[in-house]
């Protein structure tokens, strides 16, 4: 059997993990051997008695950083110099934005190394050193980089060979054609809301016309995409006219 797809997490809160990955298809998943978590406590590295992994930012400014050298003895330990391939990330707002080509590609390599940080940061020369890759989750600061390795591995860890049944279902889903996804409806097909409303499912879904519903769907994902993210209608509507002209 190939080696299961293998994630090590740097940190200094060992007990956020697995979080939610240790439930649903990520849980069973790793219940099953499809891929490993293997988390390190960075504060092990410490080296004084006081157990400190941070200190003042030279310069001046709020918070603390951690520190260089404490960072890169725990990452000595994460990475096997011989053949890991893994890529080491390092989870900041200040990354390049996690989107789902990304996601698809770390899912076909080895694994990832993931650094997660506290405070105001890593030490920029650590991050350099070992030629991490920064990621950030959205636009948006968290507390640390814990919740957004979580948001990393779960977009991943779905994508693994044998996790999730249906692989249609991820063709079509949001993102994997440069559209949000269209809205979904299951039965009763007449529902009345709390105000005495009936909302009926739209007629086209119960026709049987699969080819219309197809139709349907496409019209409704583009609407969605151009009303709630140009970015994405705009990159869309080019690639769309760049097939038209060859
Ligand atoms: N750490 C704090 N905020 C973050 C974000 N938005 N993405 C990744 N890591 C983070």
């Amino acid at each position: 059997m190939a080696d299961a797809w293998a994630a090590t997490l740097l940190t200094l809160f060992p007990e956020m993990f697995p979080g939610s990955l240790g439930q649903s298809l990520a849980g069973k998943a790793l219940d099953e051997g499809t891929w490993r978590l293997d988390v390190q406590d960075i504060r092990a590295e410490a080296v004084d008695r006081h157990g400190s992994v941070d200190d003042e930012p030279f310069g001046g400014g709020a918070g603390m950083v951690m520190r260089p050298d404490i960072v890169d003895s725990a990452l000595r330990i994460a990475v096997n110099p011989v053949d890991d391939k893994r890529p080491i990330i390092y989870l900041t707002p200040r990354g390049r934005p996690l989107d789902q080509a990304r996601v698809r590609d770390l899912a076909d390599g080895p694994g990832v190394i993931l650094l997660c940080g506290r405070y105001e940061g890593v030490d920029q020369r650590v991050l350099d050193a070992w030629q991490a890759e920064e990621v950030s989750v959205g636009d948006y600061v968290l507390s640390g980089g814990e919740p957004a390795a979580l948001v990393l591995l779960d977009a991943v860890i779905r994508l693994l060979p044998g996790v999730m049944g249906a692989v249609e279902s991820l063709s079509e889903e949001s993102f994997e054609r440069g559209l949000l996804e269209y809205p979904h409806y299951t039965r009763p097909a007449d529902w009345v809301d709390r105000q005495g409303q009936e909302r009926k499912v739209p007629e086209i879904l119960t026709s049987g016309h699969h080819g219309r519903i197809s139709e349907w769907r496409k019209t409704q994902a583009e609407q969605a995409t151009r009303e709630r993210r140009p970015d994405l209608w705009q990159h869309y509507v080019a690639k769309k006219d760049e097939g038209q002209r060859r």
